[in-house]
């Protein structure tokens, strides 16, 4: 694993911003896991800045994003969708008919769960997965569980993410109580993955995830297993994992 420390996440966002920029250079035409949350906003707007100055072009690009809430469709504003329309996908010159997102409001989850994981097989490998760490260790929406569960999948989301996401919504009452989400399996077969994370509520998910077991307690522990995991995250979310391997 390849680990690079920022100062703060203004940093964090500009290496992220330029993991994937090397990425769509290298291939304009790649197939990019894309993740939503607060921490990914700053190396999308980067990547928007990179192509209104004509050094990025999305035109050939194809994403698949991780995970979307239950209930709730594109047009809603804390839905994944509006969220990557409005932070990445209306300012780049990308296709939109080639950016996916599992359907929320399909009248069969679990059916929209098996489209979706065919999605991803058929479109891909996917060349780079974005991640977000939750603060009690999910990745996308994989919560904390006995099992890890390997394709896309319906799941009740947890107390923790729900009050974690409360934020967003006008109350804790209005968070969706299930979402769509790929599942281990579908990440794991990314040929790379880039995990940001950033601030101190987030130091322990990641001392836990990388330096203790492999644990389903600890979803993102799997990426242990993950041949190329690049981790940029800021000093203050990586200081409890760089404690321990100092
Ligand atoms: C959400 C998303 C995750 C994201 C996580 C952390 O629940 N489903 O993909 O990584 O929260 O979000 P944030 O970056 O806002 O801390």
């Amino acid at each position: 694993m390849r680990i690079y420390c920022t100062e703060d996440y203004e940093a964090m966002s500009r290496k992220a911003a330029a993991i994937m920029a090397a990425q769509v250079l290298a291939k304009p035409d790649s197939l990019l896991g894309l993740a939503t949350g607060s921490t990914p906003v700053g190396l999308y707007r980067d990547l928007a800045a990179g192509c209104a100055a004509g050094d990025l072009d999305f035109s050939q690009v194809r994403t698949v994003n991780l995970d979307e809430y239950a209930g709730l469709d594109g047009t809603h504003d804390q839905s994944y969708r509006y969220f990557m329309n409005k932070n990445l996908f209306d300012h780049i010159n990308i296709d939109k008919a080639n950016t996916n997102v599992p359907d929320g409001k399909a009248a069969d989850p679990e059916a929209e769960c098996r489209r979706y994981e065919a999605l991803v097989a058929r479109l891909g490998p996917i060349d780079i997965q974005l991640l977000g760490l939750g603060r009690n260790g999910h990745i996308g929406f994989n919560e904390p569980a006995d099992v890890f569960v390997g394709p896309t999948h319906v799941v009740e989301l947890t107390q923790s993410t729900i009050d974690a996401n409360a934020r967003f919504f006008a109350s804790a009452d209005e968070v969706p109580k299930r979402a769509l989400t790929m599942g281990v399996g579908t990440i794991m077969g990314a040929k790379k993955i880039l995990l940001v994370v950033s601030g101190a509520d987030k130091a322990q998910a990641v001392k836990a995830a990388f330096a203790g077991p492999i644990d389903p307690h600890v979803p993102a522990s799997i990426l242990q297993l993950h041949p190329d995991v690049v981790l940029v995250g800021d000093k203050a979310a990586l200081a409890a994992l760089m404690e321990v391997r100092a």
